[in-house]
């Protein structure tokens, strides 16, 4: 699986140091390139000389003076970087950057954007997958400052493998050791694997909520922050696919590489997302959209009178309905469902009537606003809870499945009847930015 890629391996200064010889090796067996950049304080616990004759190319110490330096690289990514490769453009040839050991000390800098030395440059300018192996002593691993960096690592979609537990260099013992080689060797393969799984694959996301405007001054609306769609925007962008976005109003900044059309209401989310379903491969329907809109909306500020006040609702078209009714041959369309009760069996009927092939359920407290979610991935036949994680690891976990259903063509759901025909709607509002 790595023959012809390129796995740059980052070493910091920590004692496991020596450990990623042994890395670069096993990767070498399974047929891939390896690039070793060290940070000053690596090189005080091994020689550069050591990587340079395990990966059989120049080994990066430095920003400075490393540009005319010769690499030994898969032709294919020759054409893409030119034979001589500074330091920059490693970043750019990588296919995974994997950093083992990652000291507390150089994650606290790259959750930061500190680029002193030409590892973290590089970490900062490659669009690779990032696997960090952890290895530190038990109190530096504990302390909520390095905690906090992993999740925020994490949240980015960074892997992180480890840290093993057991005797530490200190004496301690506990959590802290450098993962096993094999294990992140693994992790490696499955980032390469996973970053080309949607390779040129057109992918539509429904994100965010709708709003549906009462007067001049009032909405309904919900509290779909649109960090989901934005996650599943992500994810898919970075395994190479060509991501559309259709957003109503969000309360986080929209994903960059990604092209994105802003709507407001939930008819102009129709329009745009069943425009733009016709050329998708996948469509992801995140959206919380708004099942009713006020059937008149007033053209002035409405004001406060004595009693009671009605306001009349009418619906919305379902707009996953009417995507999973025209779908095409081949063409993968995943729900969401948000349920409060009888969870699985509502979202398998979402699942029929909408003529889906996944429906990916949550419940309001694990979801709304939240930076985790805590899902169950529902198809025709099968119920898979995963565990509380960030919306970006759930996002992968979903276009893993969404991998998996195009890849082999899983049982899907029977044919749902046609929806009703949408009722024509202003188009969206214009301005869709790359
Ligand atoms: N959805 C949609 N258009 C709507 C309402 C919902 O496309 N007008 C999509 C959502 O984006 C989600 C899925 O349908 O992917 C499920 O949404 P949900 O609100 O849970 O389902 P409803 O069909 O509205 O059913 P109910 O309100 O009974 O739960």
């Amino acid at each position: 699986m790595l023959r012809d890629r390129v796995v740059v391996v980052g070493v910091s200064g920590g004692i496991a140091a020596y450990k990623a010889c042994e890395l670069v090796r096993r990767l070498r067996e399974r047929g891939a390139t390896v690039i070793a950049v060290m940070t000053p304080a690596a090189c005080e616990f091994v020689t550069p000389l050591t990587f340079q004759a395990l990966t059989g190319n120049p080994v990066i110490t430095t920003l400075w003076g490393d540009q005319q330096q010769r690499f030994d690289l898969p032709v294919e990514t020759l054409h893409k970087v030119g034979g001589k490769v500074a330091h920059v453009d490693v970043a750019e040839a990588a296919d995974c950057l994997a950093i083992a050991p990652a000291t507390a000390d150089l994650m606290a800098r790259i959750v930061h954007g500190e680029a002193p030395d030409a590892l973290t440059t590089i970490t900062m300018a490659t669009t690779a997958p990032l696997v960090l192996a952890p290895a530190m002593d038990l109190q530096m691993w504990q302390s909520p400052a390095t905690q906090a960096n992993v999740r925020e690592l994490r949240a980015r979609g960074a892997r992180i493998v480890g840290p093993a537990s057991g005797f530490l260099a200190s004496g301690l013992v506990g959590p802290g050791r450098l993962a096993e080689v094999s294990d992140i060797v693994d992790e490696i393969e499955r980032a390469v694997v996973r970053r080309a799984s949607l390779e040129g694959v057109r992918v539509l996301i429904g994100a965010g909520r709708t709003e549906e405007a009462i007067d001049p001054v009032r909405v309904l609306t919900n509290r779909s922050s649109g960090r989901m769609g934005f996650a599943l925007a992500e994810a898919a962008r970075d395994r190479g696919a060509d991501v559309t976005v259709v957003a109503g109003p969000v309360d986080v900044p929209a994903p960059h590489g990604v092209t994105l059309t802003p709507v407001t209401t939930a008819e102009q989310m129709l329009r745009a997302m069943t425009g733009a379903a016709e050329h998708a491969d996948v469509v992801l329907m995140a959206a919380a959209v708004a099942d009713y809109r006020p059937a008149k909306t007033a053209k002035q500020k409405l004001k406060r009178t004595d009693g009671t006040l009605t306001l009349t609702l009418e619906p919305n078209a379902d707009i996953l309905a009417a995507i999973g009714a025209a779908k095409t041959p081949g063409q993968v369309v995943v729900g969401f469902a948000l349920e409060t009760t009888n969870g699985v069996a509502n979202a398998r009927g979402k699942l029929q009537r909408k003529n889906a092939d996944l429906i990916v359920l949550n419940a309001p407290a694990d979801s709304l606003g939240a930076e985790t979610n805590k899902v169950t991935l529902v198809d025709a036949t099968s119920a898979q809870a995963l565990p509380v994680a960030s919306k970006r690891e759930v996002a992968e976990s979903i276009l893993d499945r969404v991998h998996g259903l195009r890849a082999k063509p899983a049982k899907r759901a029977k044919r749902a009847k046609p929806a009703k025909p949408a009722k024509p709607a202003k188009p969206a509002r214009k301005g869709a930015r790359k």
